[in-house]
């Protein structure tokens, strides 16, 4: 884990461990092994996030179609007041899970310095180039802001938080449905260990996407650009880059579709030929047959009935729900009660 911390006059970048960054090239090898070794196909979207990944993502949250990163800075613009009013009176952490470029969190932080609020803001990123980026445009904008970003994914941000749990109340983020890359027991458990990790009162917000008319859950996933599309296949990119794979990118289409009954939109990268493809670090060759799909992303969109069945499930209480005008998002603020468990 790589922690950046920043003060007013400077910042820390320092890896502490490199040993554990070659952990994760291992463990992507591993389940880029497992996954094309299964039938049918899969790889993981969490390794979308490297740099270059990162990068695309931005660009996917710019495009007209992907309604969803507009429909969220309306509602953290519009309800900044509310969702704060319950954390400004005392010093606390503001942990952002995914922060990326920050700029939504941007509009929280603004509001807080405004308001004096004693607040540590904790962004927690895998893609190191996201988070060097957001620490310099953090330092431009809010100056005074003390910050304590790690370099990691969620699930060791949050062994981190349980370590620190106890020293200062906690307003944890999860926007811009990141809850939807998980299926529901992944999401189950992953706000079960969450809830385990913080205190009675601590607070958590989540965004939801909401289903809605489908033809718009297509478009926003099948942007007329083809972003989305560069984004699928630089995991392919990413596997030739880290992992010595020899997959031409052309030969592989991306392709995203909504599966009605379980409320995912599902992305996959299909195999426009037969082929054979080696990736040196597992020493393994694997076959395509031709149109064969590998799965690459589930992205769950929710009913307002299903994000009361998560909370109550997992140890939240649901304190309120904000959403943008058209109700095409929530963000839902839990809190950790856990007399009722
Ligand atoms: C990060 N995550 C919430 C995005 C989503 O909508 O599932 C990732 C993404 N995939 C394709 N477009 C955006």
């Amino acid at each position: 884990m790589i922690h950046v911390g920043m003060t007013e006059a400077y910042r820390v970048l320092g890896s502490d461990d490199l040993a554990e960054l070659h952990d994760h090239r291992r463990d992507f090898a591993y389940d880029v092994l497992v996954g094309l070794s299964e039938k049918p196909k899969q790889l993981s979207s969490r390794y979308f996030y490297d740099d270059e990944g990162s990068r695309l993502f931005q660009e996917i949250m710019e495009s007209p179609e992907y309604y969803l990163t507009g429909a969220e800075r309306e509602i953290l613009e519009g309800h900044a007041a509310e969702i704060l009013r319950r954390s400004t009176g005392e010093p606390f952490d503001l942990v952002d899970l995914g922060a990326g470029d920050g700029a939504k969190t941007c509009v929280l932080l603004e509001h807080l310095l405004e308001a004096g609020a004693d607040v540590r803001y904790v962004p927690i990123d895998i893609s190191e180039g996201a988070m060097g980026s957001l620490a310099d445009s953090l330092l431009t904008r809010l100056p005074g802001l003390s910050m304590h970003g790690l370099v990691s994914e969620y699930v060791d941000g949050v062994h981190w938080l349980s370590a620190h749990a106890a020293q200062r109340p906690k307003l944890v983020l999860f926007l811009g449905s990141n809850i939807g890359n998980f299926n529901a027991g992944q999401a189950r458990a992953f706000l079960r260990r969450l809830w385990s990790s913080l205190a009675e009162g601590d607070r958590v917000l989540v965004g939801f996407d909401l289903k809605k008319d489908i033809d718009r859950l297509l478009g926003a996933y099948n942007d007329a650009r083809g972003v989305t599309a560069r984004f699928n296949v630089n995991l392919l990119a990413r596997i030739n880059r880290e992992l010595g794979a020899n997959f031409e990118l052309e030969k592989f289409r991306h392709f995203s579709s909504y599966d009605v009954f379980s409320g995912a939109m599902e992305s996959y990268l299909v195999s426009l030929e037969e082929q054979r493809v080696f990736v040196e670090a597992v020493g393994q060759e694997f076959h395509f047959e031709a149109w064969e799909p590998v799965h690459t992303e589930y992205s769950y969109k929710y009913l307002p009935s299903d994000i009361r069945s998560l909370a109550a499930d997992t140890g939240f209480v649901i304190e309120e729900d904000f959403h943008d005008a058209k109700r095409d998002f929530v963000d839902s603020l839990w809190r950790v009660e856990r007399a009722v468990r």
